[in-house]
């Protein structure tokens, strides 16, 4: 009887539209699906204060499409959405929510592409006013895997190698800017987005870069590293004010010479993805006309595993740790070693581009490089994979090529004598062999050329 009088109840509550239990919607595989306000199309009731929770296993993302909208519109007094709104709340990789504007009205917001795997969209309404048809969202769950790099957008038709992304399985690559070494194009935004296996990290140090002649002109050409997983804000009107990027990004400006010292010119990623972004308004200054290599010049190197990490993002301590240990297996070491660094350059107290991976060890202090453990494929490869300073994977490598040439020499030698000896032997009996062949003939032979010279001389004769 009260089973009964509870499903009249929710039967009841469901008309009315205001029964909305919070929705849990989990796909483990990507999956699409859609979400509504509660009976879509019929208009929504008030009050309601839906919940959709939406999750999908780490190695997927999810996207929000917006198909159908219709909320009542902002309050004209306040310009805010107040009787009713949607919002839609991400929650990142480290837990942070990401908590989106308000939605109201009618106008069909823009698609909200996030690189999480969690999502809350919140829908809540005190509107009485039954008018309003509530929304309509598909959601996808899609693989990590399957996401691409942003669009680029070349400003000059010319230039060529303006973004791009990395192969499956890529363990290490190159990344030039358009036009490199000689000038590189205006109004463009390149991406290029570096993706590995799921357990790897990815580490990239920056081998040249001449952007501007000061590193005050970020607008007129910028490097950006961004964290593959990082949470770009969205929202309806382009409103970029929230700022979540401190430690996730770094941007380089004007050239090298801004960031001379070790491990300013690198950037250790904390996942598998990272987004190389070169963002242009205008060309190469008149002044750098004529300089040898104009643009950057980037290399990047799949990462094992760290050893020494200590937990956290901070990647230059000391310590061993075991962890590190048993993932470097089989893998090889980079020695690390010692950085020492004197004072702090001028260049990090400018406020602009300032580069926010910098690990500041204080005045005059020293501290242990970053022990990188690689694929055991890129120790002597010509390219120096190692953190900045560490060139320990190309270090034995000349020596090595001596031992093998050496050893290769060697054994040329031994096999030559051998032959010289084998041959010497051979030559030695053959000659003994035809000595006595020649001593046998010419002992029958005294008989024999008589006997030849007389015939022939009688062959001859009646010739005549
Ligand atoms: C949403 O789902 C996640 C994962 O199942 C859970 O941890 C979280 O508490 C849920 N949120 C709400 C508001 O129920
Ligand atoms: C830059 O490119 C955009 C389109 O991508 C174009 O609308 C704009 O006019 C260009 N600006 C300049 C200065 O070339």
């Amino acid at each position: 009887m009260i089973e009964y009088l509870l499903v009249v109840f929710h039967i009841i509550l469901l008309v009315h539209g205001s029964y909305c239990p919070i929705q849990h919607i989990h796909s483990g595989t990507p999956a699409t699906g859609v979400i509504k306000s509660p009976g879509h199309p019929t208009p929504y009731s008030a009050p309601l204060d839906c919940v959709f929770n939406i999750t999908t296993a780490a190695s997927n993302v999810i996207q929000l499409s917006f198909s159908e909208f219709d909320l009542a519109p902002k309050n004209q007094l306040s310009d805010q959405c107040l009787d009713s709104y949607l919002l839609v709340v991400v929650v990142d990789r480290h837990g942070r929510q990401h908590v989106g504007e308000r939605l109201c009205g009618n106008t069909l917001p823009s698609p909200i592409n996030t690189m999480q795997s969690w999502m809350q969209v919140q829908f809540v309404t005190t509107s009485t006013n039954r008018k309003y048809k509530g929304f309509k969202i598909q959601y996808r769950v899609l693989s990590e895997a399957a996401i691409q790099e942003p669009t680029s957008v070349l400003g000059e038709p010319m230039f060529s190698g303006c973004g791009g992304h990395s192969t499956p399985g890529q363990l290490s690559g190159e990344i030039l800017s358009p036009g490199y070494p000689n000038t590189y194009p205006k109004n463009s935004t390149c991406n290029w987005l570096i993706r590995v296996e799921a357990r790897q990290r990815i580490y990239i140090r920056i081998v040249h870069l001449h952007l501007a002649p000061t590193i005050a002109e970020c607008e007129r050409a910028s490097l950006t590293i961004i964290d593959g997983y990082k949470h770009e804000n969205y929202g309806n009107n382009g409103d970029r004010k929230e700022s979540t990027s401190e430690t996730s990004e770094a941007k380089f400006c004007g050239s090298q010479l801004y960031y001379s010292e070790e491990g300013m010119k690198s950037y250790l990623s904390s996942a598998n993805r990272i987004v190389v972004r070169l963002v242009t308004q205008e060309g190469p200054a008149t002044s750098m006309i004529g300089e040898e290599r104009i643009g950057f010049k980037i290399v990047w190197t799949a990462v094992e595993g760290l050893i020494g990490e200590t937990g956290g993002d901070d990647a230059l301590n000391g310590g061993v740790n075991g962890n590190g240990q048993v993932a470097c297996k089989d893998q090889f070491v980079c020695h690390g070693g010692q950085v020492c660094v004197e004072q702090l350059s001028n260049s990090y107290q400018l406020e602009k581009c300032k580069p926010v991976n910098l690990k500041q060890f204080g005045h005059g202090i020293c501290a242990s490089r970053s022990r990188l453990c690689i694929h055991s494929s890129l120790v002597c490869d010509g390219v120096h994979n190692c953190v900045e300073g560490d060139f320990s994977d190309e270090q034995h490598c000349y020596s090595r090529e001596i031992i093998t040439s050496a050893a290769l020499g060697f054994s040329l030698i031994v096999l030559t004598m051998l032959v010289l000896v084998c041959c010497d032997q051979f030559r030695k009996r053959r000659r003994l062999r035809v000595l006595i062949r020649e001593r046998r003939a010419t002992e029958n032979g005294k008989c024999n050329n008589n006997n030849n010279n007389n015939s022939s001389t009688t062959r001859i004769q009646p010739n005549r």
